[in-house]
């Protein structure tokens, strides 16, 4: 950590709340402190080059800094910032494009501030088109951090603080790996997942809509089986409730097209949108509906001062001319196969690593140690052994035993060539670790132990 890192982490802890992940995801004394991005790259106050692998959690899509996008912010500064009580052009503008890319026919366009006010408002609007009060969310799932969102998924640990008011039924996420039906393999499953779903559907008459994230992020990186959004489209359509689409991280290009959706082939009846959506320069969220979806509410029953504020189209209408200009959906699923390819190549045959999936340039690293156990000491020790060697990574999974990747889709194939010959040192450096050697005996003992008991039964 250089000095400057230092001093400034030093003046942090008289003045700032260790509350948001900021400042609360790393060791509090190894906190980075950045003032400066370009592309896939932040650099500390002293001038050293890290290399992002976490992109904002998906917010910075386009790459930091991106010239296109500080001009338009610049350009539209200088024009018009702020209107509360009037449209302007540029909100016109961008929700005419978004209109355009949407699968949904005849899509009517809702902004807002953030993600959790997305998901908040695509509930009033089940409520209010449906009639019905509640909303069946999946296992493991991340919504948002405010009273409405925490009201629409499992998060046990939100639960207390913001008072939650429970309007949801769980289903399990199909989470194959670790299927939580105890199926060996997706070829010889029955859908349980959904199967679950179903048997809400028919016990409760209450469900106005289905939650679902194309593929989990904040707790993943997990992939559903691709034919998971087309039987789950299916059954919304049998039982009438209404499928959102949270792609507030997983769309915008992650997983290999504008909309995460229309990669499983689906057209949600609501899709959300944030993070990536005004370039990492402005909070800014959508919810993209059918029509008669979005005019069941009256006027000013959703909404903020700064929501869709011109200052934040206009550098959204212009992080959405870098996708074209860039070509950065088709990017995303080639650059994203070859990430993949070098890592399972490279990876081949580390002992701790169990499983790598991607799809597009969002990519999960599973570990495990050699009784099954997730190995989630070692993926918090290779997560902060990166960071000394100025590789930003995210670490996830329901048991964080996972590393995710997940650049800006403007990576080149030399920087993720640059990225895999960092990990893989790195995995090395990991097995040289004393306390990750007797970890890793001892999970082998154990294993033993149990095949021997299994073998005597
Ligand atoms: C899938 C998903 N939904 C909602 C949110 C909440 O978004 P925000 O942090 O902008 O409120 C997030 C944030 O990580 C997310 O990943």
């Amino acid at each position: 950590m250089s000095q400057s890192q230092k001093d400034l982490l030093k003046r942090a802890s008289k003045v700032l709340a260790r509350i948001d992940n900021s400042y609360a995801y790393f060791p509090e004394d190894e906190t980075p402190v950045f003032n400066r991005g370009e592309g896939i790259y932040l650099y500390d106050p002293d001038g050293n080059q890290y290399l992002d692998m976490v992109a904002g959690y998906g917010t910075v899509n386009q790459g930091h800094t991106h010239p296109h996008i500080v001009q338009a912010l610049l350009k539209q500064a200088n024009l018009l910032a702020h209107t509360s009580a009037t449209l302007s052009n540029v909100k016109v503008e961008l929700a005419e494009k978004l209109a355009e890319l949407s699968p949904i026919p005849d899509t009517l366009v809702h902004f807002d501030l953030g993600g959790a006010r997305a998901t908040e408002g695509a509930k009033v609007l089940v409520r209010a088109y449906t009639g019905k009060p509640k909303v069946i969310s999946f296992s493991n799932s991340f919504h948002g951090r405010s009273s409405g969102s925490l009201s629409m998924y499992n998060a046990d640990q939100f639960q207390f603080l913001y008072n939650v008011q429970k309007d949801y039924y769980t289903a399990p996420y199909p989470y194959c790996r670790r299927c939580p039906f105890g199926k060996k393999s997706c070829d010889t499953c029955n859908w349980e997942c959904l199967g679950k779903v179903q048997e809400i559907l028919r016990e409760h008459k209450d469900v106005g809509g289905i939650i679902v994230e194309p593929a989990l992020g904040a707790r993943g990186y997990i992939f559903p089986p691709m034919d998971f959004f087309k039987r789950l489209r299916r059954i919304c359509d049998e039982h009438s409730v209404l499928l959102i689409s949270d792609e507030i991280q997983m769309g915008m290009g992650r997983l290999g097209a504008m909309f995460a959706s229309e990669m499983y082939g689906v057209v949600p009846d609501l899709i959300l949108l944030a993070k990536s959506l005004a370039g990492s320069m402005w909070p800014l969220s959508a919810i993209l509906g059918r029509r008669a979806i979005m005019n069941s509410v009256r006027p000013g029953t959703l909404g903020s001062t700064f929501a869709g504020a011109p200052l934040a189209c206009g550098v959204a209408l212009a992080s959405i001319e870098v996708f074209e200009m860039e070509n950065l959906c088709e990017r995303s699923r080639t650059l994203g196969k070859y990430f993949l390819e070098r890592l399972e190549e490279r990876c081949k045959g580390y002992p701790l690593i169990v499983h790598i999936e991607g799809r597009g340039l969002a990519i999960g690293i599973e570990f495990e140690l050699p009784n099954g156990d997730p190995a989630t000491a070692e993926v918090e020790r290779l997560h902060h052994m990166a960071l000394r060697k100025r590789l930003l990574l995210q670490r996830g999974g329901p048991a964080k035993n996972m590393i995710n990747m997940i650049p800006a889709l403007n990576i080149t194939a030399e920087e993720i060539d640059d990225v895999v010959d960092r990990f893989v040192e790195l995995l090395n450096d990991l097995l040289l670790e004393p306390q990750v050697v007797e970890n890793m005996a001892a999970s082998a003992a154990s294993a033993a132990a149990a095949a021997h008991d299994a073998r005597q039964a």
